[in-house]
């Protein structure tokens, strides 16, 4: 079979590093946690992890002629994952002045109108793509519209540049223009058939998607709990407890409920494959029962600041043992940029007096949310057998971090470096299932 092997600094994860900073050598370094190697190989056979470790001992065992890629002045690491996104909203990134509900109603309705046509869905799809595989983004979990057509849209576009990805129909059946509401039959019956065409099928997945519990009718969230009990292995994705708001406003819709999360508990929408977008105003019952049915939150901290949310308590999340990834939430979120999300969540760790070390941070970016999607054992590191699904971080992206990066005396402040200056430019290449990706 045929070898391929990409030469160069090398760090992937193996477990969450929690708070550490140290990395005492700055040479090859390999904890429980990490494997750093200063001269790494990473090799691949047909698409797959075949091994990865230091240069010194793997080049030796290369078969005469085996290819090899050099990669200097960076940092080779497996793909980034986006926990929480919307590929339709990319033309409402950046929009003035509301926040959730007058944004959802002001800008995100009037943009999702339009993917009832397939073709414009492809169109935007395949943007949206471009910009997360420019981000170093490999895998993510996606919103499409109400509208079936923006999902077909999106897993065709997916399949075709043989992407890791899950998606799935918004399900809503109220508080929002006609003409974006379906019904609890329609939503489950459409959701079905969808999941029927593409859960499974090459590396795609179904996610049942109610859009949140103000849109859907205790109906329609019985059909979301319907389709998760007749297809096991989908997964589920909503938004929950984002908005001071709108947690309102869930209480008065659902007086019977005894929390945010206990709408969707009573549905039977909690559990292994269901990630929850923002969760920033949850009780500690609420964090309990996350923990309990093992659910997943997808931390947005750029949308959680842009659309002025609150700040995430991550601390939380650690104390019981709530499984964490990070979202972008485009286009409540303002960038694509798994850095720059990091370089937000450092500071909404830093107002509430927290700590975010850069190597937990890259972890959240990688096998963490790899995690969160219950992916850790196909994507998130370098161990055999994975989809190797990677980029190569460039530390002379700019002549400013090129500047900064020369001062640093640690890989632990060259990452710390890279995620606070880092965004796109930060991302020389992108490979998926070992094959290098045409970048915008
Ligand atoms: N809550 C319900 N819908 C949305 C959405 O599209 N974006 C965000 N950030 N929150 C939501
Ligand atoms: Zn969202």
């Amino acid at each position: 079979m045929s070898l391929t092997a990409h030469r160069g600094e090398i760090l992937h994860f193996l477990n969450d590093p929690t708070n550490t900073v140290r990395m005492d050598a700055d040479d090859t370094n390999v904890t429980d946690c990490w494997h750093y190697f200063k001269d790494g190989l990473l090799v691949l056979e047909a698409g797959y992890v075949r091994n990865c470790g230091a240069s010194a001992d793997l080049l030796k065992t290369l078969p005469t002629g085996t290819p090899i890629i050099e990669h200097r002045h960076g940092l080779i690491m497996p793909g980034f994952v986006d926990a929480h996104v919307h590929y339709p909203q990319c033309e409402v990134i950046g929009a003035y002045d509301t926040q959730l509900l007058d944004w959802l109603e002001t800008h995100t309705f009037p943009a999702e109108l339009k993917f009832s046509d397939q073709q414009y869905g492809e169109e935007i799809a395949a943007f949206f793509i471009d910009q997360l595989l420019s981000n170093g983004t490999t895998t993510a979990l996606v919103f499409g519209t109400v509208h079936p057509e923006s999902v077909d849209a999106f897993f065709t576009v997916a399949e075709r540049r043989k992407l890791r990805m899950i998606c799935g129909k918004v399900m809503m059946d109220r508080h929002a223009p006609k003409a974006l509401c379906d019904t609890p039959a329609s939503s489950y019956q459409q959701s079905r058939d969808l999941i029927r065409r593409w859960h499974g099928r090459s590396r795609l997945s179904y996610a049942v998607t109610p859009r949140f519990a103000p849109t859907s009718s205790p109906e329609q969230l019985d059909m979301a709990g319907r389709l998760m009990r007749e297809f096991p292995d989908v997964y589920l994705q909503t938004h929950l407890s984002e908005n001071l708001k709108e947690c309102e406003w869930v209480s008065t819709l659902f007086p019977e409920q005894k929390d945010y999360l206990d709408v969707y508990d009573h549905h039977g929408l909690l559990g292994r494959r269901s990630v929850f977008a923002h969760g920033i105003h949850l009780s500690d019952d609420e964090w309990q029962r996350l923990h309990q049915t093992d659910s997943s939150i997808a931390f947005c901290p750029t949308s959680n600041l842009f659309i002025g949310s609150g700040l995430f308590r991550l601390d939380k999340a650690d104390e019981y043992h709530v499984s964490v990834g990070l979202g972008t939430d485009v286009g409540g979120g303002d960038s694509f940029s798994i850095l720059r999300t990091i370089n937000e969540a450092y500071k909404v760790q830093q107002l509430q007096g927290d700590n975010l070390s850069p190597f937990r941070a890259l972890y959240l970016a990688t096998l963490g949310g790899a995690k969160s999607l219950n992916l850790e054992s196909v994507i998130g590191n370098f161990e055999s057998g994975k989809e190797a699904d990677f980029v190569v971080l460039d530390y002379q992206a700019t002549k400013l971090l090129d500047f900064r990066i020369k001062k640093c005396k640690s890989i632990m402040e060259r990452l710390f470096v890279l995620q606070m200056l880092g965004d796109d430019r930060a991302i020389r290449e992108t490979w998926i299932m070992g094959e290098k990706q045409i970048l915008d």
